[in-house]
């Protein structure tokens, strides 16, 4: 469930009118909800509480600081991919010893750096990234945590990519030669063999591919851990969120009552996994990324023109593939809703921005309510992979974000002055004027 709800004919963040924030903070606009975010990690939370288990927010999806901080403050860990990630859950307050770290391509430096800060674990993708952290520990007279990331080759039936865990893809390592590499992990110095680690996709809306995968591997993690005494498991993420009826699902009985009866909800993820996963005896790592976020965001969009052809009606917006990747990348769906609600017919569509690319779209032939010029759109559940993955594309800076809390509101990033987006650019020395 979120808080972005109409009261009256207002959109709302929590008790903030999204119109409010456009009038205040211009638009394209980033919105977050506290109380969404803190309300998805303690409903999961709360849903594993029979194991003990550590809940590694995957931040990849959204790194605001604020938005780091909200879920440090709740006892998160973080799901991070590179030095940088690391740093910033720093700068955020969190705690680099909760923080693991992914991803195939580790350089030396930020082996060091995720060393010397004493993460949980590294997830090791490859045979040669263990010997190379190996020869890092070694020389920094430290002893590196690991935890290999199997590929279980369970088809999580997901978008092809996000989808991470069969063996087309460049993740892991595969799953009839796991045990082959912790035998000869165990003779590398400096390394603890401390966990094993999977993750299959993103946006799995069914438990089916979860539970396939966790009974696939849970007879392998209980061998490796009579071999090597582990401490945890980590399942990876992968908790799919509601984006057809985004604003519906922020009504309580629309999970009761209505067609929330079919979404992976926190309690039917771990009601599936957590007997299989209880006998392990492990602490079980989690690495939530869009469940967290996901819905806990929309992006604020104003409408600059409406163009007609002969075949179709365009609403013409000032956010585009820059600000929000997702439906030219992906092509994901986010409802579009106006700020104001309005009654009557709806006209057939397509959201477009002002990027000068044919993918920079947000939508389709999607019947929208009739709109003009000067009105204001919201675009749902964009709060994971949405401006992490925004770009400078066209010299376009980098939107504003505000979080809401209750009745208060605050910028937590501002609107990047144009002239940064070539701060760091400069003419060849005999170019110079
Ligand atoms: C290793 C790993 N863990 C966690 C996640 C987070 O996935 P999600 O946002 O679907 O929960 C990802 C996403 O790509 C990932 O690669």
């Amino acid at each position: 469930m979120h808080s972005f709800r109409y009261v009256g004919k207002e959109l709302c963040c929590e008790g903030v009118p999204l119109s409010t924030l456009a009038r205040r903070h211009g638009t394209p606009l980033y919105v977050y909800s506290q109380a969404t975010l803190s309300d998805h990690f303690t409903k999961l939370d709360e849903a594993m509480a029979p194991v003990d288990h550590l809940i590694c927010f995957a931040m990849k999806s959204n790194s605001n600081l604020a938005v780091i901080r909200t879920l440090a403050d709740l006892g998160s860990g973080f799901d991070t991919v590179s030095a940088g990630e690391i740093q910033r859950v720093m700068a955020a307050g969190g705690d680099p010893r909760k923080c693991v770290f992914a991803g195939v391509g580790k350089t030396e430096e930020e082996i060091a750096f995720a060393l010397r800060n004493e993460i949980y674990s590294f997830n090791v993708e490859s045979e040669a990234e263990l010997r190379r952290i190996s020869r890092v520990a070694v020389k920094l007279r430290r002893i590196a945590p690991v935890a290999v990331r199997v590929n279980p080759n369970v088809d999580a039936g997901t978008h092809a990519k996000i989808t991470t865990g069969t063996y087309e893809n460049k993740f892991g390592i595969a799953f009839e030669e796991i045990e082959g590499v912790y035998a000869r992990a165990a003779k590398l110095p400096n390394l603890r063999l401390r966990g094993l680690q999977m993750h299959i996709g993103s946006q799995l809306t069914d438990v089916k591919p979860f539970r396939l995968a966790v009974e696939k591997v849970v007879p392998l993690v209980t061998r490796l851990n009579a071999r090597h005494g582990f401490d945890f498991f980590s399942i990876g993420g992968g908790i799919g969120i509601v984006y057809q009826s985004a604003l519906e699902s922020g009504n309580p009985s629309w999970w009761t009552k209505g067609r929330g009866r079919g979404i992976l909800t926190p309690d039917r993820y771990a009601r599936t996994l957590v007997p299989l996963l209880q006998p392990l005896g492990l602490r079980v790592l989690l690495e939530p990324g869009r469940f967290l976020t996901g819905n806990a965001g929309a992006l604020v969009t104003r409408v600059e023109y409406i163009k007609k052809t002969g075949r179709k009606n365009f609403v013409i917006v000032d956010a585009a593939m820059n600000d929000l990747i997702r439906p030219a990348f992906y092509d994901s769906y986010h409802e579009i809703v106006p700020l104001t609600k309005r009654g009557g017919a709806t006209v057939s569509s397509d959201v477009v921005g002002p990027i000068c690319e044919s993918g920079d779209y947000f939508a389709k032939d999607r019947p929208l309510a009739k709109v003009s010029e000067g009105d204001h759109l919201a675009l749902l559940s964009a709060g994971a992979y949405g401006s992490v993955m925004g770009s400078n594309y066209n010299s376009r800076p980098l939107a504003t974000e505000v979080l809401v809390n209750g009745k208060k509101s605050a910028v937590v990033r501002e609107r990047q002055a144009v002239e940064h987006i070539w701060a760091n650019e400069t003419p060849a020395p005999w170019q110079r004027r």
